[in-house]
């Protein structure tokens, strides 16, 4: 069916470029292959050629090069493959009028599928640049945080790479391994955001509710009385409503992290261990357990304004959140409650003492990742080094740590206390962004995100 079409394959890998080579002859198009720059450009002057395969790097030459020669020269479609180590070097290849891309390794259906409708369209290939330098593909893919990818071992869903709005490359695929190498050397290129596609990226979210539905399902324990566990979770969805949903926070971001926060309180509910612990933040009063259970809503709703939407870490934060101030657990309701100035010596102590305390307890416990430790441990810490127990500074504390200590104060201002009457969600982040170099910047702005989106 393509006889007539001569395709140039151009690599100093002769075992890849006769492995490209039987896959387009099984299509029937005729394959000439040289393994460097210079016999390409003679290939190109002496034949018709349909389209040119080129490696990046070549003994006398740069793929890139070779291919922006083929543009000035000849009005034919280019496909570019990359090692994914090398594709941040093609980040201007796009501009340099490459038309396509192929992350090494590739199967031969994924080369046929790039391949096949460029050579279909040759005619129209400058209007098809032309065409795709106007046309963003941007609205297809949502931004990932590249520190996402350290918590995995495994790509989940297909990674791109942004190279301009009408270009996104496949720089990994489901299975693939991202190490810690790869995304370093992302970020020193000022790599920040990885990209992939809405409707790949949604079966991902779907499979992390249902896995932590599972995992729920999988630590149930016996031994907890139903009845006593529904009227629980009754009175705790009742306290959500009336008292964490607030005004200026929209109710689709609310309403999709409190389904996170469902399905967390699902799992820590089905074990006697942990559901005793949260029964004994209920029984500290009302506005006690209303602020953890704000802070861990609202802990998920900010890392997913973030794109932190790892299944670990929405997690990890959600558990996190509940338990932050789990040290406070023996402390008397009324020192809880008491003005700072009016604590003895002893009350302020207990108090310093939670986060390492609460750390402790969850720690015996066993149930739980070490990023939940690291939230309890540090949720007090700030990033000038004023806050507690350590002093740290801003990058010695853990970034779920740095997140829900905005989270802890906003919702410590905002949500009804015993001893303060709540202020507004802006009024709040006023508060914060008074006191901002205590907090990291970034996480200050999702904040604001939040509030005014
Ligand atoms: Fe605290
Ligand atoms: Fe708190």
């Amino acid at each position: 069916m393509h006889e007539n079409k001569i395709i140039l394959v151009v690599d100093d890998d002769q075992d890849l470029a006769n492995l490209v080579k039987n896959y387009l002859r099984a299509e029937s198009y005729l394959v000439i292959c040289v393994y460097d720059v210079s016999t390409a450009k003679e290939v190109l002057s002496a034949h018709k050629i349909s389209m040119v395969i080129s490696d990046l790097k070549m003994p006398d030459g740069n793929g890139i090069e070779l291919i922006r020669w083929v543009k000035e020269n000849y009005k034919i479609p280019t496909l570019l493959m990359t090692a994914f180590s090398a594709i941040l070097e093609t980040r201007n290849a796009a501009q340099l009028g490459i038309t396509t891309f192929l992350s090494k390794p590739f199967t031969q259906e994924e080369l046929l599928e790039k391949i096949n409708p460029l050579i279909n369209t040759h005619p129209q290939v400058e209007d098809l640049h032309s065409h795709e330098e106007q046309q963003s593909i941007e609205h297809l893919f949502r931004e990932i945080r590249i520190e996402e990818f350290l918590a995995h071992s495994e790509v989940i869903y297909p990674v791109y790479l942004k190279l301009s709005k009408s270009k996104f490359v496949k720089v990994a695929k489901p299975g693939q391994k991202f190490t810690q190498e790869t995304i370093h050397k992302y970020q020193e290129k000022g790599v920040h955001f990885l990209h992939a596609k809405h409707d790949e990226y949604k079966k991902y979210e779907e499979h992390t509710e249902e896995t932590i539905a599972l995992a729920g399902k999988i630590k149930n324990a016996k031994g907890i009385a139903p009845d006593k566990k529904d009227k629980f979770l009754v009175h705790t969805a009742k306290l959500i409503v009336e008292k964490i949903f607030l005004n200026d926070i929209d109710k689709e971001s609310l309403y999709n992290a409190k389904k996170v926060f469902d399905l967390t309180l699902n799992i820590i509910s089905n074990n006697t261990k942990t559901f005793d612990l949260l029964n004994y933040i209920n029984s500290k009063g009302e506005s006690f357990y209303a602020h953890q259970l704000g802070v861990s809503i609202y802990s998920v709703l900010l890392a997913k304004k973030l794109r932190w939407d790892s299944e670990k870490t929405l997690e990890a934060l959600s558990i996190g959140g509940i338990f932050h101030d789990i040290g406070k657990k023996d402390i008397p309701l009324e020192t809880l409650t008491k003005k700072c100035t009016e604590l003895s010596k002893k009350e302020r102590f207990a108090l310093d003492s939670h986060p390492l305390h609460g750390a402790e307890l969850v720690n015996n416990l066993q149930q739980f990742p070490a990023q939940v430790l690291q939230i309890i441990l540090q949720h007090h810490e700030r990033c000038d080094g004023s806050g507690y127990p350590f002093g740290l500074r801003r990058d010695q504390i853990c970034p779920l740590a740095r997140l829900v200590a905005v989270v802890d104060e906003f919702c410590k201002l905002a949500i009804q206390s015993t001893s303060k009457p709540p202020i507004s969600p802006k009024e709040a982040l006023n508060e914060l962004e008074i006191k901002k170099s205590e907090f990291d910047d970034e996480i200050l702005r999702a904040l604001r995100k939040v509030i005014y989106s």
